[in-house]
């Protein structure tokens, strides 16, 4: 943390709330990207998709931050009334609507009938912002909210400094597989100390790449069915869907969990997703928030959506007071008139990142298990690998200075870990990637 010279040389640091005195921008991500951008041939800490324009079929060879040419268009088309007027509190009704449809749409390979679930989607700045939002609402300060070990390390800003609860962790993996018991023995603590649990499950996940198969995401959404339901109390479950579409295997599920947990009694599904990575539209700082009513409430549900609704406006009113509404006209017309034009254009990116991975894991098998050990993975921006023995701060710092690759670190929980973003990597540079991982850990492990 800085020691704010300045401000306390000025006096002004006195003036700060106690919030704002504890508050500090983390070195973490974008430390070693600031690095990565200045010292690094290979900069795989970035969680943007990038690569040459040609290889998405945009014209030209240029390095290039990956976009769907079929968002551009409704820049120049947009009227002014779909411009510069302020949005609704709870983002621009037709907006919502065809977002609602979107989810549907991608909900469907899951095969159920969630219509009669799903609340309207409200307007968030990001998938952040959506967080900061739920978080708000469903968390008094000092209660605690659930995430595997594994889990991007914005949570604890937007969770923690922010929000004021407290982070437990359970380990993620159990074996290749997601760990359930452990994720059902937080959830039995949490709900045998407090009112609630609430649970965040961010698949596919930063930083592990993984998403699990279609019966351990059932198996999941029925274990906090029969834990909240034996408890009496609610389980909020809180998908962070920010990656949501991105799946390079057949045998791992193919849309949000969200899916399997709209419905389950006792449990509040919650689902965040938005056009960052999903639409390749970062800047547009847009995302959404949908609730999943439990079956039990179905014939509820308009009356209950309107009163949560009610809730996430107020926060949203005290806080952002409304969203960007440009952007959101901007990707309903997109969404309305060329859904299918957009998911052929992202289908080209989603096979790019795919190649880049597989490369990676063929790259990865020839690593000697003694000094690194890659996470089981399917899915998603980023693969990580745990260190079997070297630090992780001191493998990235080598990395950055001997053989010029960024990659991000983690020593969070006493676990050390590398978390490569693939999706910033061109695949000719994955195999000296993956060397440089392997012989800078080589290097400080332990004889
Ligand atoms: C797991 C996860 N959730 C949310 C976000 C943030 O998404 P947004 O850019 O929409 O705020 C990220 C971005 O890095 C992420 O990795």
């Amino acid at each position: 943390m800085p020691d704010w010279t300045m401000l306390k040389e000025c006096k002004l640091f006195d003036c700060l709330s106690e919030k704002g005195k504890e508050a500090f921008l983390p070195p973490g991500i974008f430390y070693w990207l600031g690095r990565a951008k200045k010292e690094a041939t290979i900069n795989a800490t970035i969680g943007s998709a990038y690569g040459p324009a040609s290889e998405i079929g945009l014209p030209g060879d240029a390095h290039t931050v990956f976009y769907l040419p079929g968002l551009m268009q409704f820049f120049s088309e947009l009227s002014p009334a779909e411009i510069f007027p302020y949005a609704p509190i709870l983002g621009a009704p037709d907006f919502r609507s065809t977002w609602r449809n979107w989810i549907l749409e991608k909900l469907k390979p899951a095969g159920r009938n969630l219509d009669a679930l799903l609340t309207s989607p409200v307007a968030a700045p990001g998938v952040t912002g959506a967080l900061a939002i739920v978080g708000e609402l469903f968390l008094t300060p000092g209660e605690s909210v659930i995430l595997p070990d594994r889990y991007w390390e914005n949570y604890d800003n937007v969770l923690c400094a922010n929000v004021g609860s407290r982070i437990t962790t359970y380990p993620f993996y159990d074996g290749e597989d997601f760990n359930i018991p452990a994720l059902r023995s937080a959830v039995d603590e949490s709900l045998a100390s407090q009112g609630k649990a609430v649970v965040v499950l961010n698949f596919p996940n930063n930083p592990t790449g993984f998403s699990p198969s279609v019966a351990t995401a059932q198996k999941i959404a029925a274990t906090l069915e029969d834990a909240a339901v034996t408890s009496g109390k609610w389980v909020v479950a809180i998908a962070d869907d920010a990656y949501e579409g991105y799946v390079y295997t057949d045998d791992c599920l193919q849309y949000s969990i969200f899916a399997e947990l709209a419905g389950k009694r006792n449990v509040l599904a919650v689902k965040l997703d938005g056009v960052s990575k999903e639409l390749l539209f970062y800047g547009a700082r847009l995302a959404c928030i949908t609730f999943g009513v439990p079956e039990s409430c179905a014939s509820k549900k308009d009356l209950l959506a309107k009163e949560l609704e009610e809730k996430v406006g107020a926060v949203i009113r005290a806080s952002i007071s409304n969203c960007n509404h440009p952007v959101q006209q901007l990707v309903r017309r997109s969404l309305e008139s060329k859904m299918g034009l957009l998911l052929a254009e992202r289908q080209k990116v989603i096979d790019v990142l795919r190649r880049r991975w597989e490369v990676y894991n063929r790259e990865m098998e020839k690593a000697d298990r003694s000094i690194l050990h890659p996470l089981a993975s399917n899915s998603g921006f980023f693969s990580s690998v745990d260190l079997v023995s070297a630090k992780a701060n001191d493998v990235a710092d080598l990395l950055m200075k001997e053989f010029k690759v960024g990659v991000v670190p983690s020593e969070a929980g006493g676990k050390h870990s590398l978390r490569i973003a693939f999706c910033s990597v061109e695949e000719r540079d994955i195999p000296r990637l993956v060397t440089s991982v392997f012989e800078a850990a080589k290097r400080l492990s332990r004889k």
